[in-house]
């Protein structure tokens, strides 16, 4: 029977990884997968996390379930440095928290509470937007709607229009996924007017925020990255986060998220974490241990919590410091040429990624001709650059445009 499966469709990042990964040319600048390399491209595990897993190994006693909704700590932790520890959204009791299988899962189980609580809600996402959104979220069957955001011509956000989609045609109940910070793909995050903007829009129309933070702490820094979100929790009812530890804590392959819902009161919280954890046992019916037993081991001790937060932002500097690389490597190099607009876009977005107005044809080019490897879409990782090399890479760049 199984030969009458259907043929899997390309996944772009996961295609990306495979080809880069066949490419074994000594000048390869592998900019596609987002995740964190350092000078020498090598992806390591970060020291608080090293020293976490070796103080819980020798703590370990038993290999129990840790429960539906995951590790208590990891969520208490989590949850805190997501919305501050003291904000409302924490304080009051409306909160409905679980662990997750990464940003991922989060994801999914934020859809999936969304989709019990509301069936007819659409789920508005940027154009563009991370490509495994709209799989994931539509894999829940709620229908997805895409809402303007940026143009690749000028490297802006489209806010206006973005507002003006929204307010024309969503409906009262629906969901718009934002993107905490850090945008993936763009690099490109709405400026505090632009979140009370939009805020304001959404409480008016009585839309759902469903915020997605897989990049906390790579753009500005921890509490900074965290503002829209706050924002919106400080003003709206209810609003579902969906966080990732991948990115932050350089936890991949152990898949840790947060997946929490705010509710008006303490009792619809109680309701949504029933469902959520229902949810959880239908599909994997246990949450995995290792990942969040880690995190909420370094934001429990003072010290590995110093030591994490020291890691994570010599992540940060250091990728401002080749976006600022980049951006000046082209300036130099293109002349009075018209890059001025892309350098000052690569310079002034956030995290890991910014996209070129490059074509799929030019980005193939790239690869093909120069090694450089890209999505088709121009999203690159400027984690994936190196400071020696950012000429080149420049050059490359200005070459296929
Ligand atoms: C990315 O956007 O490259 C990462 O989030 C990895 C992934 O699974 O897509």
């Amino acid at each position: 029977m199984f030969e009458n499966l259907k043929p899997t469709p390309p996944d772009a990042i996961v295609g990306m990884i495979k080809l880069a990964a066949a490419d074994h040319s000594p000048d390869k600048i592998d900019l596609g997968v987002g995740i964190y390399q350092d000078k020498s491209g090598a992806t390591p595990v970060m020291g608080a996390v090293k020293r976490a897993e070796t103080l819980l190994l020798a703590e370990e006693t038993t290999k129990k379930y840790i429960g539906i909704l995951g590790n208590p700590s990891f969520n208490r932790l989590f949850s805190e440095l997501m919305f501050g520890a003291d904000s409302e959204a924490i304080t009051s009791g409306r909160l409905a928290v679980a662990q997750a299988a990464g940003g991922s899962g989060a994801l999914r189980l934020g859809a999936e509470l969304i989709k019990l609580a509301n069936p007819s809600a659409t789920v508005w996402v940027s154009t563009p937007t991370w490509a495994n959104h709209q799989p994931l979220i539509g894999s829940t069957g709620l229908p997805i709607k895409p809402y303007p955001y940026y143009n690749k011509q000028t490297q802006t956000i489209d806010f206006d229009e973005m507002c003006a989609e929204l307010r024309t045609h969503a409906v009262a109940g629906d969901a718009v996924l934002l993107h905490g910070c850090c945008h993936n793909p763009t690099g490109a995050d709405l400026t505090h007017e632009q979140w009370q903007a939009i805020a304001d829009l959404m409480l008016e129309k009585d839309l759902l925020p469903f915020v997605d933070i897989a990049y906390a702490g790579l753009g500005d820094g921890l509490d900074e990255d965290s503002y829209g979100l706050r924002l919106l929790a400080d003003s709206f009812p209810e609003l579902v986060l969906a966080a990732s530890c991948s990115k932050n804590f350089g936890l991949y392959k152990e898949r840790v998220g947060l997946v929490a819902a705010l509710t008006t009161t303490p009792e619809a919280a109680k309701l949504a974490e029933g469902q959520i954890g229902l949810t959880m046992r239908r599909m994997i019916s246990m949450p995995p241990d290792h990942g969040a037993a880690l995190v909420a081991k370094i934001l429990a001790d003072p010290q590995l919590n110093a030591d994490w937060r020291k890691e994570l932002e010599d992540m940060r500097v250091r990728m401002n410091g080749l976006r600022t690389a980049l951006a000046d490597a082209l300036v130099a190099q293109s002349g009075t040429h018209n890059n001025g607009q892309m350098a000052a876009a690569i310079a002034a977005q956030k995290g890991m990624f910014s996209l070129l107005p490059v074509t799929p044809e030019q980005a193939e080019k790239l690869r093909s001709e120069h090694s450089v490897y890209l999505l088709n879409s121009g999203r690159i990782n400027i984690a994936g650059a190196k400071f020696e090399t950012i000429d080149r890479l420049a050059d490359c760049i200005l070459a296929v445009l």
